[in-house]
Formats: structure tokens, sequence, C-alpha cells
């Protein structure tokens, strides 16, 4: 199934049903004879949550996992005694492969706005590795939590300043907003220390992307989007998949303390020729 055609039947899911944890029991309904198999099988290990609470998207949960770590490393300089936090952990698909690279004099806090996705890291992680903590934001999400009460626009990370060596949102940006996307990037710098570095991964807005875009290429079809500089798929559930101006993302980094080193590493997402990954990823260093 491609990327489009996974968000347009996830689109005709949320008109059926419009409430994240109604969708979400749905799915572990529907995955539920496949997740017997596996237990009964054997194939799935304590730190991997059942199919039907894969939220976060398809694909292989573990090998995305230490796809990431590799980028952390390569791309963020991230060390075993890092600090580090997760800007939308989801249900800990970052945080596992981090369990076996983070040293015990290292850390890792982990931050996302789906409560069954942090009941599940507290239950299978923390036990295990108590340097590993996960809290709840109860922010607004039309996708993720129609119930939220809090802005991701005017939300405070509940971090002191200078708290993280490295910080990181892998696939959240792509599901925000502007207005909530500029906030995080200024959170991001205040929890940063003085030359720690940010990764983030976002669906970038050029020249190339949106002249590929605009031809068809693009595996997403985004259209005009409810604030200025973005467009999404699905204008009616705006968090489904959401793509951002890189002149909008350029200019808040510089707008706080967030130095651009390296241009973006550029994604496979719009049909483009050569990438890094699917997304776009940026790393930026705090000065
Ligand atoms: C595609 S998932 C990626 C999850 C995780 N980063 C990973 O790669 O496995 C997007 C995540 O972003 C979270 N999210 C969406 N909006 C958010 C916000 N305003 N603050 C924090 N997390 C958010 C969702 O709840 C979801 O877990």
């Amino acid at each position: 199934m491609t990327p489009d055609s996974k968000m347009r039947l996830s689109a005709i899911a949320k008109r059926l049903f419009p409430d994240f944890a109604t969708r979400l029991v749905l799915r572990r309904i529907a995955f539920l004879p496949l997740d017997l198999w596996d237990a009964a099988l054997g194939h799935r290990d304590e730190l991997t949550p059942p199919r039907g609470l894969w939220f976060i998207g398809g694909g292989n949960f573990r090998g995305i996992g230490e796809q990431f770590l590799d980028y952390f490393i390569r791309f963020g300089k991230l060390k075993p005694d890092d600090r580090v936090l997760d800007v939308g952990c989801g249900i800990g698909r970052m945080a596992v492969p981090l369990t076996r690279y983070l040293s015990t004099a290292g850390s890792y806090e982990g931050l996302d706005i789906v409560s069954q996705g942090i009941e599940w890291c507290r239950e299978h992680i923390t036990p295990r590795y108590p340097n590993f903590k996960f809290c709840v934001a109860e922010i607004y999400s039309r996708h993720y939590n129609p119930h939220g009460r809090l802005e991701a626009a005017s939300y405070r990370f509940p971090y002191p300043d200078g708290s993280f060596d490295f910080v990181f949102a892998a696939s959240v940006f792509t599901h925000m907003l502007p207005d909530g996307v500029k906030n995080y990037i200024a959170e991001m710098s205040r929890v940063c220390k003085l030359g720690g570095r940010c990764l983030f991964t976002a669906f970038l807005l050029n020249k190339e992307s949106c002249h590929l875009i605009a031809s068809g290429k693009s595996t997403l079809r985004f259209q005009d989007g409810p604030q200025q500089y973005c467009m999404v798929i699905d204008p009616a559930f705006p968090e489904t998949a959401v793509a951002l101006a890189e002149q909008f993302v350029t200019d808040s980094l510089n707008q706080v303390a967030l130095t651009v080193q390296d241009p973006p590493l550029l994604g496979s997402w719009c049909g483009r020729a050569n990438w890094t990954s699917y997304q776009d990823m940026l790393v930026v260093q705090r000065r």
C-alpha cells in the first residue's frame, strides 16, 4: 500500500470514527488474531508492543527504530551518556533501541499526547530501564487527541532550561500545524543545553518539493492548509499529514538560539531522486 492510499484509508476511517480512542479500539480488534498468533509463537519480544497499538504507523517497528538510532548517532552526534528528550515519543519506537545504546549515566524522557502509548511505555520500558521516563501532555490534536485541553502553540515542556544534550522529534512536525511547530522549536531550544543538538523530521515545502507535488510525483497529495506556511492532505483532519514551508522552519530556528549548520537531509516523500530517508531531516545546534 502506498503512503497516499494509507492516508486515504485513514481519512475514511476518521470520517466514520472521528474519535481517536474508538479508532484505536477498532485497530486492536482488527489486529487481535495476528497479535495472538505472534504471542503464541513468541514472535514478539517484550519491548515490541502488539500491532493493534501501533497508532504511529505500520512498517517494521524495530527496524525503523534502529534506522533512527543510526541517524541520531551519525547526524545528531548522540553519545551513550547523553540526556535525551524524545518529543512525540508515541509508543516507544525510538526509545526501545535507545535502551540498548544509552548508558546508565545517560537518560531518556519521552513526551506524547496519546495516553495509551505512554501507559504502554511506562509499563514495559521504565521497569526494565529506570532512567527512561514517559510523560503525557494533554494537548489537542483533531487527529490524535481530540479531547486535549491545551494548545501546542502555547505549551511549555515540563522540563527546566538546558536539561538535555540531545532533543529530537521524529515524524511529529509532520502532524503539527505551523503555530504549534514554532512554539515547539522554541521549547526544544529552551530545554537543550548550550552546544546540545536537536534533530527533527518534516515534510519541507521548497521550490523542488512544491514542483514535484504540483506535477503529481509526491507520495502524498498535499493541498492548501488551514494556516499560512503549510499544506495538508486532509483539511478536515489537518494533523493527518502536514508539510511546512522550509523558509518558515528556517525563520523559526533563526528566531531562537538554534543554529542550522548543514542543509536539510532531504527525503524521498515528494518523489525526488536523491534522498536520505522518507521524511526530510534537520539537525541544529543550541548556541
Ligand atoms: C507518526 S507518530 C511518531 C511517533 C514516534 N516519534 C515514532 O517515530 O515512533 C506521531 C506522534 O506525534 C505525536 N504528537 C502529535 N502531536 C503532538 C504534539 N503536539 N505534542 C507531542 N506529540 C505529538 C502523536 O501522538 C504521535 O505519537
